[in-house]
């Protein structure tokens, strides 16, 4: 088998667990690293408590097990503090998991969070309630695009203040788009996420754009924002409880 297949003909498995799968895209050893780490840096607290309540909420309301792992929360979260973020866009709910790192971040901060699925959002909800912080949270429902496109609106009417973070974590065929639209509604500086553009290394494979439409789309939006003069890019590829991924990191300009 040639070299390019065998890193990239398999099965893109649901089963999250250690084993099975490639060498490269699952290692015990990475588990073994976030669960020390994790102990060493977020020992238990009120909030570690409400995001476990939410995986665990998550779980129970048969949302799949996909919310960033909890490293990725609390270096989005970190993120956020270091910029000052004020104000925060999040594409993909989910049962609002990261949601609820970003509410966390800054005292006073602002996160609307989107998702397509009225049953995400009831989940996040209750989540966010939980955790404390409804009154950091707006939460709409609604297609993606055209939930931006609507937010561009309002920032452009000076209905509502500009974002100076966005996290893109839905629909992979729709990254581009909603990067597109995020630049017509945050300030200068701001810092734009992309989740979930390594794909256990399978964004390399050209040859799988058609038959995986996330791969499509991760590749789409590294090389348009690679050319867009509006945006400063780096990425950051990841390893841990949630395999091998990594996320697109844009300032703009
Ligand atoms: C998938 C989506 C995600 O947002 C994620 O973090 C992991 C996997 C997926 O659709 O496969
Ligand atoms: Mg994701």
């Amino acid at each position: 088998m040639p070299q390019d297949e065998k890193y990239t003909n398999y099965q893109y498995s649901a089963d999250q667990s250690v084993g099975g799968g490639l060498d490269h895209e699952k290692d015990p050893r990475w588990r073994a690293v976030d669960e020390y780490v994790l102990a060493a840096l977020h020992p238990p607290s009120k909030l570690q408590s409400a995001l476990d309540a939410a995986i665990k909420h998550q779980k129970d309301s048969g949302l799949p097990d996909i919310a960033v792992s909890a490293l990725g929360g609390s270096f989005l979260a970190l993120q956020c503090q270091l910029l000052g973020s004020r104000r925060v866009l999040e594409v993909g709910t989910l049962a609002g998991y990261s949601t609820i790192w970003f509410a966390s971040a800054n005292e006073g901060i602002h996160v609307t969070t989107v998702d397509i699925e009225k049953h995400h959002t009831d989940v996040a909800r209750h989540n966010v309630s939980q955790a404390g912080y409804e009154a950091n949270v707006e939460f709409i429902t609604a297609p993606g695009k055209q939930a931006l496109e609507k937010l561009v609106e309002e920032v452009k009417a000076g209905k509502r203040e500009p974002y100076d973070f966005v996290f893109i974590d839905a629909d992979k065929e729709g990254n581009l788009d909603y990067v597109n639209l995020s630049l017509e509604m945050t300030v200068k500086g701001a810092c734009i996420i992309v989740d979930n553009v390594v794909r256990r290394g399978k964004v390399a494979n050209a040859a799988l754009i058609e038959k995986e439409p996330a791969v499509g789309g991760a590749r789409r939006v590294i090389e348009a924002c690679g050319k867009d003069s509006r945006l400063q890019c780096s990425l950051l590829q990841t390893v841990g409880e949630k395999n091998y991924d990594g996320m697109l990191l844009c300032r703009k300009k």
